[in-house]
């Protein structure tokens, strides 16, 4: 288990630490080359482009569907009543599909498997879930299912944790209503105490040494994103939620060749949403405790407020 900012980002970024999912039965993992990675990245931002251009382009009508669809003065499950069905019109947009509530579904299993990697019975349930949900994709894009999986689930999921760590905050809330320009520095705070992925999984290729632990072929690597972005001696203060926080190189979408591919769309639509619905109320009460669920994926299932 790796949790110090210096080591996780450096296994981030060593080609001979592989990602790996859990119950992975290969028994032997060969490093990757620079080459291939940077290309396949390269790929991958490249068939991501186009997708994002549409979104871009749709995004001034989506938000105000979603501003005519927020209810103000009564309970709202700011989750489910708004950013789950948001982000799966977005998604199914973006990929030119149709936004049925089944695909959002199916993508939710994925997702919900990917919280709880140790859990069999719901990998095997996202593992149907993955065929079924293939079938509505063209097969000539690498990553469109991807891409429709982390639009429809990832993104409202972020969403979500960062209104709940303002709601917790009313004082950087309070602040960030008066300076709605400071969207991009609180997305980036939220990213760092609320991003989703709380560990991302390696393998050893070879023996290394990470700071002064060797590291054996083979072993499984846990990389401990949530602790790493608050490792003191990167971020000051690091358990106070600051919204103008400056020097903020978090890891929540990771570094290096398998970086997040999708950290700009995230970024854009965050800012924009967040800005839209901080338009449309003065104050809001949180009705129900928060029930924070997941393991390697932090999320929250509901976030029922009352929007005045
Ligand atoms: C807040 C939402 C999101 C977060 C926090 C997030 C975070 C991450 C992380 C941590 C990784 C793995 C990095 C690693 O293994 O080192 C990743 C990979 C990836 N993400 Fe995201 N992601 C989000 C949303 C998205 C979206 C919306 C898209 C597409 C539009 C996307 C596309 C991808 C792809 C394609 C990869 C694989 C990159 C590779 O294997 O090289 N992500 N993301």
């Amino acid at each position: 288990m790796i949790s110090r900012y210096s080591d996780v980002a450096a296994v981030l970024g060593d080609l001979r630490c592989v990602p790996t999912i859990i119950g992975s039965t290969v028994a032997e993992i060969l490093p990757e080359r620079d080459d291939v990675v940077r290309c396949r990245h390269a790929q991958m931002k490249n068939s991501l482009g186009e997708i994002i251009a549409v979104i871009e382009e749709g995004m001034p009508r989506f938000l105000a569907n979603a501003a005519q669809n927020v209810i103000l003065n009564e309970p709202c499950d700011l989750v489910q009543d708004l950013l789950k069905p948001w982000c799966l019109k977005v998604a199914a947009y973006a990929l030119g599909i149709t936004p049925e509530p089944h695909l959002g579904s199916l993508a939710d299993h994925i997702f919900t498997a990917s919280a709880f990697p140790y859990n069999p019975e719901l990998q095997a349930i996202a593992s149907s879930a993955t065929v079924e949900l293939a079938a509505h994709f063209d097969t000539a894009n690498p990553i469109a299912l991807q891409t429709f999986i982390a639009l429809a689930t990832s993104l409202p999921c972020f969403i979500g944790n960062a209104w709940a760590l303002l709601f917790n905050h009313p004082e950087q809330l309070r602040r960030f209503q008066k300076m709605p320009q400071l969207a991009p520095l609180v997305v980036e705070e939220c990213l760092r105490l609320g991003g989703p992925p709380c560990i991302q999984f390696r393998r050893a290729s070879c023996d290394l040494d990470i700071g002064a632990v060797r590291i054996r072929r083979n072993e499984k690597l846990l990389l401990m994103l949530q602790l790493a972005n608050r490792d003191p001696s990167v971020f000051a203060d690091p358990d106070t939620f600051d919204i103008v926080r400056i020097n903020n190189p978090h890891l929540t979408f990771g570094k290096g060749g398998h970086a997040c591919v999708g950290a700009q769309i995230v970024r854009s639509i965050s800012r924009r949403m967040m800005i839209m619905l901080l338009s449309l109320f003065k104050t809001v009460d949180v009705i129900e405790p928060l029930q924070w669920q997941g393991l390697a994926i932090r999320f929250l299932d509901h976030l029922t407020v009352v929007l005045k």
